[in-house]
């Protein structure tokens, strides 16, 4: 995610952004830049990789000047690259622009502004924005940046300043953070807090399209119609490291309350009511779709667990074959990989070693490989042919969520455009789906509200040795994933069954008070995990199940259920996972486990 910051006052605008961007560093980057305005213009110095490579630059080109924008870049539209790195600005550099979020209709905007004789140079969404406000300026910057937010979609915080009114920044967000720091004779935009804690505690939260326009004279809130508007301060009394957290207890607790959003993200632009599936980054064609007798998906962890669910979702969507494998099997076991095959590796960090190989390998065999990755510039997304990327933006905790969720959108994306290619699908069919999936964001929020019974059920089970996650379906695969969350934050051992499997052994580890963790939103499979959840039951198991709401006659066979919010069987794994990482996460907190660095676990495996 990046990271914004604005100054305008009396002292030195670089210095002062280069600190700001560095309390920023957390929220992850591969590209920096700032550009200041003086009485001769605005310079912009910006370049791919760490803030000292920033630094250096500044320190051989020093840029002077009062007013000034920086900004952390996380690639989403783009490689990580000089070019693509922010401020962004008109061809004349009159205007440059910091944003954060997505412009969701950037590739349409950027057309007509070609169509108006306007040049680019990146391949961002972010550089439409100084163009359009260039556009529409005729002498009063706010009106510009007004007229040009009214045509943008998508989520937006931008800074912006212009070489015509050098004594002027203007700000505005819309789903995406933005803070204002007011200072004495000096005043900050930025999108957190730790960025300006070091020179003021008294900031203004940015609600959507609220304008912010710092000047000599002060700071001056709009709302979106150009009226002035007030607002009280809001006295910052914690510190950076809370900070940072954005007043969450730890990074994990964070990046599941993001789930919302990086779902809405990674569907932003490809998916809508109104057009076809669109993915960036993948080319394959219906004829090359023709050719491809069988899908291997391969990845590790989390991401295994997600292919799993890939696999589920093409097979019912596309109706085409898919073999799903844990890379470090995978990569030995001779798989019978040839030309026709169409190989899919999952992978959040984009350098996992097992998973890299198995692309390595799949393309000497003549496979075409698709990388399913968030980081832009990784070596699975460079070496893949084709590439989707989540934006569920940097995962900072070890154990992985949003990243998880992220991945089952794609997976999801992937089997609707392969449907419809085949047209294994009508297309009523899939506009209902993705009138379903478009809902997830929201049905997310209120799976989050649930957590009382979540709380009340780790307090009573930390001290467990041993917890048994069940389900069937769709709910297997998601078990497995809620299984390896619990074991890898908490150390409390635990396995993850397929319903139907019991009988074959699990069964005989089941005692009294054995706690079992049932998924149970299935409907076609809801009477035979019934079933199975009472022969857990008779031999003296404690049940929680997470059922789809409307199934209260679960209620008679467990001692407490978590309702879900109702959607399509095929997309409940992304409201499902929600329970079972809250659950992992207050077993663990109640050991008093560092669940953001669990023991012996690193955030990527470059190694075999
Ligand atoms: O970066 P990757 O998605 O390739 O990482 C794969 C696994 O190491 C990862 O999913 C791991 O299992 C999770 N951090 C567990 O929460």
């Amino acid at each position: 995610m990046c990271g914004i910051v604005g100054y305008f006052g009396l002292r030195e605008a670089a210095p002062l952004l280069i600190d700001g961007l560095q309390k920023l560093e957390y929220r992850g980057y591969d590209s920096a830049g700032v550009a200041i305005s003086n009485e001769e213009g605005i310079k912009v110095s910006k370049c791919k990789g760490r803030l000292a490579n920033l630094e250096s630059k500044l320190i051989e080109t020093p840029l002077k000047g009062n007013v000034g924008i920086g900004h952390t870049r996380w690639a989403t539209h783009g490689e990580p690259s000089d070019v693509n790195s922010h401020p962004h600005s008109n061809s004349k550099i009159s205007i440059s622009v910091v944003h954060n979020g997505i412009i969701e209709n950037y590739l349409k905007l950027r057309e007509w502004l070609i169509s108006k004789g306007y040049e680019f140079l990146s391949e961002t969404d972010t550089e439409v924005i100084p163009n359009l406000i260039d556009y529409y300026y005729e002498g009063n910057l706010i009106e510009a940046v007004m007229k040009a937010v009214s045509s943008m979609e998508g989520s937006y915080a931008i800074g912006v300043i212009c070489s015509k009114e050098p004594d002027k920044l203007v700000a505005v967000r819309k789903d995406s953070p933005l803070i204002v720091g007011l200072g004495k004779n000096e005043s900050f935009i930025a999108s957190d807090i730790p960025a300006v804690l070091n020179h003021t505690r008294d900031i203004y939260l940015l609600e959507d399209k609220e304008f912010v326009v710092l000047t000599q004279q002060g700071v001056t809130l709009l709302n979106e119609m150009g009226e002035e508007i007030t607002k009280e301060p809001y006295h910052v009394t914690w510190n950076a490291d809370a900070a940072e957290k954005g007043g969450y207890e730890d990074f994990m607790l964070k990046e599941i309350h993001e789930q919302p959003k990086a779902i809405k993200d990674t569907m932003a632009s490809r998916i809508s009511l109104d057009h076809d599936i669109i993915l960036d980054k993948i080319t394959i064609t219906k004829e090359n779709l023709k050719e491809i007798d069988r899908i291997f998906m391969v990845a590790c962890g989390t991401a295994y667990h997600a292919a799993v669910v890939g696999k589920y979702a093409i097979e019912k969507l596309a109706k085409i074959p898919v073999e799903v494998d844990i890379a470090s099997e995978f990569r030995y076991r001779e798989p019978l990989i040839t030309e026709k095959s169409l190989v899919i590796v999952v992978s959040q960090s984009g350098e996992t070693a097992d998973t890299l190989a198995v692309l390595r390998d799949s393309k000497k065999k003549g496979a075409r490989v698709i990388a399913v990755t968030n980081v832009v510039g990784s070596s699975v997304s460079r070496e893949a042919d084709d590439v989707l990327y989540t934006w569920a933006g940097p995962e900072i905790a070890v154990a992985s969520t949003k990243a998880y969720v992220t991945q089952l959108i794609a997976m999801y994306i992937i089997a609707l455009h392969f449907a419809a290619l085949k047209e294994s699908l009508s297309s009523e069919e899939i506009y209902d789906i993705k009138k379903a999936m478009l809902e997830l964001p929201t049905l997310a929020e209120e799976t989050l509200e649930n957590k009382d019974v979540l709380q009340k059920f780790a307090d009573q089970t930390y001290m467990e040795r041993d917890m048994f996650f069940l389900g069937r379906g769709l709910d297997y695969a998601v078990s497995m994933e809620g299984s390896l969350k619990l074991k890898e934050i908490s150390y409390i051992h635990s396995e993850a069954y397929a319903g139907g499997e019991l009988k074959h052994g699990p069964i005989a580890l089941i005692e009294k008070g054995t706690v079992v963790i049932a998924c149970v939103t299935q409907s076609y499979l809801a009477d035979k995990m019934v079933s199975n959840i009472k022969e857990v039951v008779t031999r003296g198991a404690k049940v929680i199940a997470i059922a789809l709401e409307g199934n209260t006659d679960i209620e008679k066979s467990v001692d407490s259920v978590i309702y879900l919010p109702k959607t399509l069987d095929i997309l409940t794994p992304v409201l499902s996972v929600i329970p079972l990482q809250l659950i992992a996460y207050y077993v663990a907190k109640q050991k008093a486990c560092d669940v953001d660095k669990p023991r012996n676990l690193a955030k990527s495996v470059t190694v075999e």
